[in-house]
Parts: C-alpha cells; structure tokens; sequence
C-alpha cells in the first residue's frame, strides 16, 4: 500500500525507517520531511496543516494509510477532515479526532477528563477571565513550588514551575491578563507540584483496544546533569530501567486501562498514539500529561526498539484486530543523542553544512535526521535539533557511548550535543 507520513522531525525520520521495513508498505510520501526521510521515500512539499492540499496529494498517489506525526494537524482536525469527505473515508488516520486530540490541545480537557476516569493526577484547579480575581488568593495560600500551565498549545513553553508566590502571581497575571502564550494562555490550570522521576509510556489504541509500546525516558535540559533551560529533548533511553514489571502493571492498570476505557465510555473517536507523560512519586505513576502522538527524541529509541511490524500495527489498529497482536521488543537498550545548533534553545543560525554523514556506520547506531534540509547538494542544517544518533547496547551507558563516537564523526559549524545522556543509569 502506498503512506503518507505527516511531520518533519527526529520522529518522522524515526518513523519513516521503521515504515519503510514493511513488506506492506509499496510506497511512501513523507510532506514535508527533511534531509533524512528522503531516504527512505519521497519528500513531497505540502504543509501539514494544509488539508486542501494533503488531499491532493493522497488522491494522487493512491494513498491508504495516513500517518500523522505532530499534533498540531490532529488539533485543527485533520482526521475529521479525513472522515467527513466521501474521498477520503477509505484511508486509515493514524491520529485521534479534533475532540480526541484535546486529551493534549487542552491541559483543563485532559485534567477533567482523568478525573471523571480516576486516572492519578497532580490536585489542580482552572481559571480564565470569569474566576481571575479567585485565582490570586488561591496562588498565595498554594504550596510551593507551584505549577501554571497555559491550557492550551504553546510549542512546549506553556508550563511554568514558580518558586514564590509573587512569582506566581505575577506569572499568572501575565498569562491571564496579557496573552503571555497568546491564546493558549486565555485559561490557565494551577496545579501541585509532583516531586518524582519522569518517564514516557506510549500505546496504539484504536479507543477501545490497545498495545503498550516500549516505554522511554527523555533529557529535557539543554545542559549537562539536567540544567539550563528547557528544549524539545536532547537525548532519550529506553527501556527505562526504574520503570520494572511491578510499576509497569500499576502503569496499565491505574492509567492505561482507565484512559481507554474512557475513551470508549465516552464514544471519542481515537485511532491513534497515546503519548503518557508520567511522573513515578515513590513507587505510584501519576500522569502529568497526555500527548496524542509520539514523542521525539522518545520515538528515535522507540521505534528501533520495536520488532513487530509498524503497519500491520497500524491496520490492525484500523480494522479492529489490534487485541490480537503481541508487541515484540527489542531486548537490549537504545539510547539516542541529539545534536543541536549552537545558541538552541534560545536564537541559533541554520543553513550550515553538516559533514560527516556519508562515513561507514557502526551495524548498531543509527542516524535519525532531525532539523536538516538539501542544499546544493550538502546536507545542511534548518533546525534547533539536528541529529539524533541512537545506537544498541547492553547497558545503558555503552550505547551512549557508541552514539557519542558517531557523534565525533560528525561536525557542523556551533554543534553541541549532552555529554550524560542517561547519567542516572550508570
Ligand atoms: P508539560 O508541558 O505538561 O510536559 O510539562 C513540562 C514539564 O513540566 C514536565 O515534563 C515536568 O517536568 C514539569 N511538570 C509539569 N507538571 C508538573 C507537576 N505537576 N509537578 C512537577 N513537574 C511538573
Ligand atoms: N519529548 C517530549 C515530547 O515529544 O513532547
């Protein structure tokens, strides 16, 4: 069958490999894509929020599978789309509704939502403009740290852990009162603070059966032991070795479970990944967020952790068999590095040429391409995160440090990369 494959990211990149493997995939389009998808199909130049023209291209070249990588498609409704023109109804949407998609568009949604399901979550209260002037005496009288978080999209920024109270207030302020996150920002959900260790659990669900996919855990900080600001993710391990079958159990049955069981309870239309940003307080999980797609960099030691077939997966989810599948894992760790552009995250150049990647790779590392682009024919960088190298080991720190020798091997003008990447684990 021919796949068209949305996004242009690590992810994507991730993605389109393990798509590629498929005896069932004939064909595959990735819009846009980047330097690294092209490798394995066809980069096609078409936005991914523009339906009129994703259309087009699936009719032209016969596509039955669409795969959505980011979530801003799936929250302006691309699957809806999908489902409402007669053209279209035949291709399976891996990606949940516009409603569904919620579960990540909007923090107040997802909070209630596990709340009417009795999934643990931190204790939480939202404001907007009606209830504003409640919301300061309920800040000054809050534990601290405190958490705000714009409810809506806001690329990753939207959350904010304040260490005083006039911090708070004045954060709070800034959000409610002068669209500190523009829109995503007009409702603002105050929750406690969790203090635990943070991991990735991912499922395929087709909202009412779901397989567990290998879990991961991501490095946030752009600096060495965890410092410095906040990025899209610097590197990724997986499996996490906190996460044992004891908590794993507790993971599916007092969040997995109930999540999609109120999928199904409530009719939401969910064919798609479930993403659970989870924190492990002691030894119970609690959600701190849901995201409706993969993670990245999680998805580029995901998916090379992942034996079984992708669009089999992908089908079986469709047709409704996906009870009957047996997800098979990879035993050994993967662990990925992300190299990114001198400046990340804050203002950084791009257009740069990265030399290196046509040397021999060792037979268990592989190069995810993320901001990357052609450019008279060099591979040139178009993006905060560049490349994100993953390799197999036995141990944790033995495939980091295959990935930081591939690593050396590559330059571009200000790459720097995290040195520690699972340095809790050694
Ligand atoms: P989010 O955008 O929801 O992923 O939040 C970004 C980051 O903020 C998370 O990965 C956590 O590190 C942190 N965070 C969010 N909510 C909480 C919470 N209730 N307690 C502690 N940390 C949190
Ligand atoms: N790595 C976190 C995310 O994809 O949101």
């Amino acid at each position: 069958m021919n796949i068209l494959l949305l996004g242009s990211g690590g992810r994507e990149h991730a993605l389109a490999w393990k798509l590629a493997q498929s005896k069932q995939c004939d064909q595959l389009f990735i819009a846009p894509g980047n330097a690294g998808t092209s490798q394995y199909g066809t980069n096609v130049n078409v936005s991914i929020t523009d339906f009129g023209a994703i259309k087009q291209l699936v009719l032209d070249k016969g596509i039955s599978l669409l795969v959505v990588g980011p979530e801003e498609p799936l929250v302006k409704g691309v699957t809806d789309f999908f489902k409402k023109d007669e053209q279209l109804q035949q291709v399976t949407v891996i990606g949940p509704s516009q409603y569904g998609a919620q579960l990540e568009g909007s923090k107040a949604f997802a909070k209630k939502f596990m709340i009417r399901h009795g999934i643990p979550t931190a204790a939480y209260r939202e404001f907007d403009e009606t209830n504003y002037e409640e919301g300061i005496p309920y800040l000054q009288q809050h534990a601290l740290p405190i958490v705000l978080k714009a409810d809506g999209l806001a690329a990753g920024k939207g959350v904010l852990i304040c260490q005083s109270h006039i911090e708070a207030v004045a954060e709070y302020e800034l959000m409610l009162q002068h669209s500190k996150f523009g829109d995503a920002s007009k409702k603002v959900v105050i929750e406690e603070f969790l203090n635990g260790i943070e991991l990735s659990v991912f499922v395929l669900t087709n909202g009412k059966e779901y397989v567990i996919l290998p879990e991961a855990k991501d490095y946030k900080r752009i600096g060495m032991g965890d410092t410095g600001l906040n990025t899209g993710g610097m590197g990724a391990v997986s499996p996490v070795p906190f996460a044992d079958a004891t908590f794993m159990k507790k993971v599916e049955e007092r969040v997995i479970q109930p999540t999609v069981r109120g999928l199904e309870k409530e009719n939401i239309d969910y064919t798609g990944f479930i993403f659970f940003g989870l924190i492990k307080v002691g030894d119970e999980p609690y959600v701190i967020e849901y995201n409706c797609r993969m993670g990245d960099p999680e998805t580029e030691v995901v998916m090379p952790r992942l034996k079984t077939d992708l669009v089999e997966l992908f089908m079986a989810a469709g047709n409704g068999t996906l009870g009957n599948i047996k997800i098979e894992q990879d035993k050994r760790y993967a662990c990925t590095v992300m190299a990114v552009s001198g400046g990340y995250p804050g203002n950084y150049e791009k257009g740069f040429v990265i030399e290196g990647l046509n040397k021999p790779l060792p037979a268990d590392s592989l190069v995810f391409h993320a901001g990357t682009a052609e450019k008279d024919g060099n591979v040139v960088t178009s993006g905060g995160r560049v490349l994100a190298v993953t390799s197999y080991g036995n141990t944790v720190s033995s495939a980091v440090v295959k990935s930081k020798e591939v690593l050396n091997q590559l330059s571009f003008d200000g790459m720097y990369y995290r040195q520690d990447i699972g340095f809790e684990f050694e």
